[in-house]
């Protein structure tokens, strides 16, 4: 689930407590519409649950991430697909291929173009590009929680920089890459965090810098204020919700 290690990934947790991430993307895959003996590759697999939904359409599916414990996971689980340890940036493939596809992994890539133009670079002329990461606002009040928090908790640790464009800047961003946008959605879809504990949970998987520089002693309170920052705001029915808003898009290569 990332693209160029600008976090550091517990693959378990991943699985264990985030899984939403790839069961949510049900509707995702649908969209790709994977076809039987087409090449697809799955950029920022993670754990590789999508990539072998891919394979099991019938696809030759490739997983691409840039964590080396999500990939190692990946295979573990998911014999019938093929995955490899690549930076999304610079990753070139050897033969090209019909479809690339993307989930919840985009935001962690910057300079977005170069993995614009890896995305670009992979496809055959008219094929085409299905994703869905990160949209403009998405966790804008996790992460202004973080930020009023940072001084006194994490002062010398950075929150991850995510990238979460709105349509347009996206969409332009593929035009100037050569892959024409077909279809685009910009929505809400607040996200559910397992457990009384699911937003320190995202906290720890998600920022994991940030919540690692707190000082052990302090753990507890710093999680207790971040909780109290956002209760009013993500706490609802008796559970978390990360305010997240999803920008997905189908482009085609034509050029
Ligand atoms: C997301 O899927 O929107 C997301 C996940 C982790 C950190 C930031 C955003």
């Amino acid at each position: 689930m990332t693209t160029d290690g600008s976090n550091r990934w517990d693959a378990r947790l991943y699985d264990d407590r985030h899984a939403f991430v790839w069961r949510s993307a049900a509707s995702l895959v649908e969209l790709l519409a994977p076809q039987r003996g087409e090449r697809i590759l799955d950029v920022g697999c993670g754990t590789g649950h999508l990539t072998a939904q891919l394979a099991a359409a019938g696809a030759e599916a490739v997983g691409i991430d840039a964590s080396a414990t999500m990939i190692e996971e990946a295979r573990r689980n998911h014999p019938g697909a093929q995955f490899f340890v690549a930076d999304a940036r610079d990753y070139r493939a050897d033969e090209p291929f019909d479809a690339v596809f993307s989930n919840a992994a985009l935001h962690w890539v910057r300079p977005p173009e170069a993995a614009v133009r890896t995305i670009h670079s992979a496809l055959r002329p008219g094929g085409r590009f299905v994703a869905e990461f990160g949209g403009c606002g998405n966790v804008a009040r996790v992460v202004a929680a973080l930020r009023r928090l940072q001084g006194e908790f994490f002062p010398t640790a950075a929150i991850p920089d995510w990238y979460f464009p709105s349509v347009a800047e996206y969409a332009s961003l593929l035009e100037a890459a050569g892959l024409e946008t077909r279809e685009a959605w910009l929505f809400d879809r607040p996200t559910p965090l397992e457990g009384n504990d699911g937003l320190r949970s995202w906290a720890r998987m998600f920022a994991t810098d940030a919540v690692a520089a707190v000082d052990t002693n302090r753990a507890e309170e710093f999680f207790s204020r971040l909780e109290a920052e956002l209760r009013s705001e993500l706490f609802r029915d008796g559970g978390w919700f990360a305010d997240y808003r999803r920008l997905r898009i189908t482009a085609v290569r034509i050029k």
